[in-house]
């Protein structure tokens, strides 16, 4: 009889290690499918509005109408880049390098990523962006990342005509030291009820059926990646929700990494 090597079944923890990585890479692909079809859109749009402009200046040719037209179109092509910056950043996916960032920019290149897809919904988009907060250490991508995934979910949870909120403050300490910032992203949408509530970050939780007709959600994997990447700033998420008045996710990041502070 032939020997038999039985094959030892990796430790469970190994397994976990390893689907937890599948997940996160799972995460990423999800991320990055749903932004590159937001910007193909996005794109499109600032094209139309490049080629509309073009016209317009090749048909009046007085100066000032040609400026104008110039003007717009230099714009447009300015957003164009910043569209496409942000696609290229994501692919290359230089998650993990935290840099000193200004948030309030990071919310607003993201934002343009959103506009027309608001637009389209109807929903009404305000921001309350607190002037001369410090620089905080992040990876931008994670965090846009984060955005996405928050509004885009805030947008599905209102169909048409809400109104979100994007609300960045500084949190002090009992010095009047900043300590950390805080991030709210608030919708009037449908709110989360009470028994769907403590699953929402496992990965692969959802209650939606599919894609929506953007191309956006039905994985579950949104919030498990908005937990992962608050985690790795040593950040926090909370939600607070009332069905049928809305949802609000509030993260706070610290200022100070925690390696910069043992150090
Ligand atoms: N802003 C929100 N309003 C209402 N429900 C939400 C909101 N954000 C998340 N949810 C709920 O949490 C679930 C998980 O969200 P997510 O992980 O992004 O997955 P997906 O969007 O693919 O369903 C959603 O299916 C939805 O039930
Ligand atoms: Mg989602």
């Amino acid at each position: 009889m032939p020997d038999t090597h039985p094959i030892t079944p990796p430790d469970a923890q190994t397994q976990i290690t390893a689907l937890k990585n599948q997940v996160r890479h799972m995460q990423s692909l999800a991320s990055l499918g749903e932004l590159t079809g937001t910007a193909t859109h996005e794109f499109n749009n600032v094209l139309m509005t490049v080629i509309n402009y073009a016209k317009l200046g090749l048909r009046n040719q007085d100066a000032e109408s040609r400026d104008k037209a110039l003007t717009r179109i230099l714009a447009a092509s300015e957003r164009a880049a910043k569209i496409t910056n942000t696609i290229l950043a994501q692919a290359r996916n230089r998650t993990d390098a935290k840099e000193p960032t200004d948030l309030v920019a990071l919310i607003n290149d993201t934002m343009i990523l959103l506009q027309r897809e608001m637009q389209k919904y109807r929903i009404s988009v305000d921001t309350e962006l607190a002037a001369g907060l410090p620089l905080v250490p992040v990876s931008g991508n994670q965090i846009q990342r984060l955005l996405l995934n928050l509004m885009t979910n805030a947008r599905q949870a209102m169909g048409e005509g809400g109104s979100l909120l994007i609300r960045l403050a500084p949190v002090f300490d009992a010095s009047g030291q900043t300590v950390s910032v805080e991030l709210t992203v608030r919708d009037s949408g449908t709110g989360i009820p009470a028994d769907v509530l403590p699953r929402i970050f496992d990965p692969f939780f959802s209650t939606k059926s599919g894609p929506d007709e953007s191309g956006k959600g039905g994985t579950g994997l949104g919030l498990a990646a908005c937990k992962e990447i608050v985690d790795e700033h040593d950040g926090k998420i909370r939600v607070e929700s009332s069905v049928g008045r809305g949802t609000a996710f509030i993260i706070r990041l610290p200022i100070q990494s925690q390696q910069q502070a043992a150090a």
